[in-house]
């Protein structure tokens, strides 16, 4: 079998490369470990910046984003007790987010690909791939009791944090940063309408909470607990008095409680691969980078990698040149500590650290103080969270 690029990972960020290569006449092969039921039951942040949903779009797949997500122009901060708004329109100039859950976004790309009859392979075993350093790479994997062999022009390791792709590139060659956090989030999901028409970040003497939202009717909470916890320790309703504890008056009087419909723990990490490109393999979405999930950059960050992407291939194809893919480990990198930094930041500004001792807790309070009454705080704070522009940094042309 032959192609021009063989896509490791059936996830957001391998689904809108295909979706972007086949608009422009490039041809892949995705190959997913998992099946697609399986890819569709796990359950991550819903928070897009208008470059991701501009690059959904251009897909070909928002029409069921634009019809059923929440646009969102600002958030709350409960801040010991205290609310306060961030007004992202006010303070951007007109910007705001898309809430939307990623398992979404995927199902859309899903549909698309199936419509448009692109070849995806589910339950494909022990992909391996071979010479990405030459300009002939190629691929195997094993489906049925067969093995297969796939030739390409170039693959694209979009299989996640623990896929194979990131850890068949010789450890000389790659340097990881890597920051564990001494928490996780505990997450439950219900079908109960949200809390609040925004989102609320909490900072709690309890420790971090976020009430968020798939729809006007599903919920979605969030509470740092312990690394040491197992999810079956925690009953719904153990959750829900936890909940009740972080949050304030106003919040215990509105918040609906219903059984779960799912429920999990989640580690909380900053990690970043460079470079991102190995010969004629790329890293793109959490092969490469993880961020905490405190401000939602995941996909947003996936999605960007996967727009360079594309275009560095597209223009390989069509123009003959590898410009683009000789830039791309760099162009993403620059973006991707940005939103690195953010979340790190936005992580321990929320967080109980309680190993940092008292005094850590008490710069966290000064800072957030200082953030929630300066108009250039909040404005930081607001920026970031709608997403820096793609050319953020770049000398202005002109
Ligand atoms: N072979 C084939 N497929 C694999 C392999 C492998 N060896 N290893 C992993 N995969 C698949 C996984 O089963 C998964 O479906 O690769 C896919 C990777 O998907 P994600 O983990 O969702 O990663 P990505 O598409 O980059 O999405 C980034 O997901 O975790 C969030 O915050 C993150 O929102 C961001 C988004
Ligand atoms: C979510 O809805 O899962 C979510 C939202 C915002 C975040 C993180 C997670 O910052």
């Amino acid at each position: 079998m032959r192609t021009q690029v063989v896509i490791v990972g059936a996830g957001p960020s391998g689904l809108l490369l295909g979706q972007l290569l086949h608009k422009a006449g490039v041809e892949a092969i995705i190959l997913e470990r998992q099946s697609a039921d399986y890819v569709l039951s796990r359950i991550r942040a819903g928070v897009l910046e208008q470059v991701t949903t501009d690059l959904l779009d251009e897909a070909g797949v928002g029409e069921r984003m634009h019809r059923e997500g929440l646009t969102h122009s600002g958030f709350e901060i409960l801040n010991q007790g205290k609310r306060h708004r961030i007004d992202l329109k006010t303070l951007t100039g007109g910007q705001s987010v898309m809430v939307y859950g990623q398992t979404e976004v995927t199902r859309d790309l899903m549909q698309a690909r199936s419509a448009a009859n692109l070849p995806t392979v589910y339950g494909a075993q022990n992909v391996t791939l071979a010479d990405f350093d030459s300009s002939k790479p190629r691929v195997t994997y094993e489906k049925d009791d067969q093995t297969h062999v796939i030739d390409c022009d170039f693959i694209a390791g979009c299989d996640g944090f623990h896929g194979v792709c990131r850890a068949s590139v010789p450890r000389q060659a790659i340097t990881e940063y890597e920051k564990v956090y001494p928490f996780g989030w505990l997450g439950l999901l219900s079908d109960t309408p949200p809390v609040c028409e925004e989102l609320i970040y909490v900072n709690s003497s309890r420790g971090f909470a976020l009430c968020s939202q798939r729809s006007r009717n599903r919920s979605r909470y969030y509470l740092q607990v312990p690394l040491t916890d197992r999810v079956e320790q925690w009953s719904d309703e153990a959750f829900w008095n936890e909940l009740r504890l972080r949050l304030d008056d106003e919040g215990r009087a509105k918040l609906v409680t219903g059984p779960s419909i799912e429920k999990s723990i989640a580690p909380l990490r900053s990690f970043v691969t460079e470079p991102l490109r190995f010969g004629r393999l790329f890293l793109a979405g959490d092969a490469g980078h993880i961020v905490p999930p405190t401000g939602a950059k995941g996909l947003n960050l996936a999605a960007t990698d996967v727009k360079y992407l594309s275009q560095a291939l597209i223009e390989f194809y069509n123009d003959k040149t590898d410009a683009g893919i000789n830039d791309y480990s760099q162009r993403c990198l620059r973006r991707i500590w940005r939103g690195e930094r953010f979340s790190w930041w936005f992580t321990q500004l929320m967080h109980t650290f309680s190993d940092d001792g008292p005094i850590a807790a008490k710069f966290q309070q000064a800072e957030l103080d200082y953030l929630l009454n300066s108009e250039s705080g909040l404005r930081t704070m607001a920026e970031n969270y709608v997403g820096l522009p793609l050319n953020f940094g770049e000398p202005t042309k002109g």
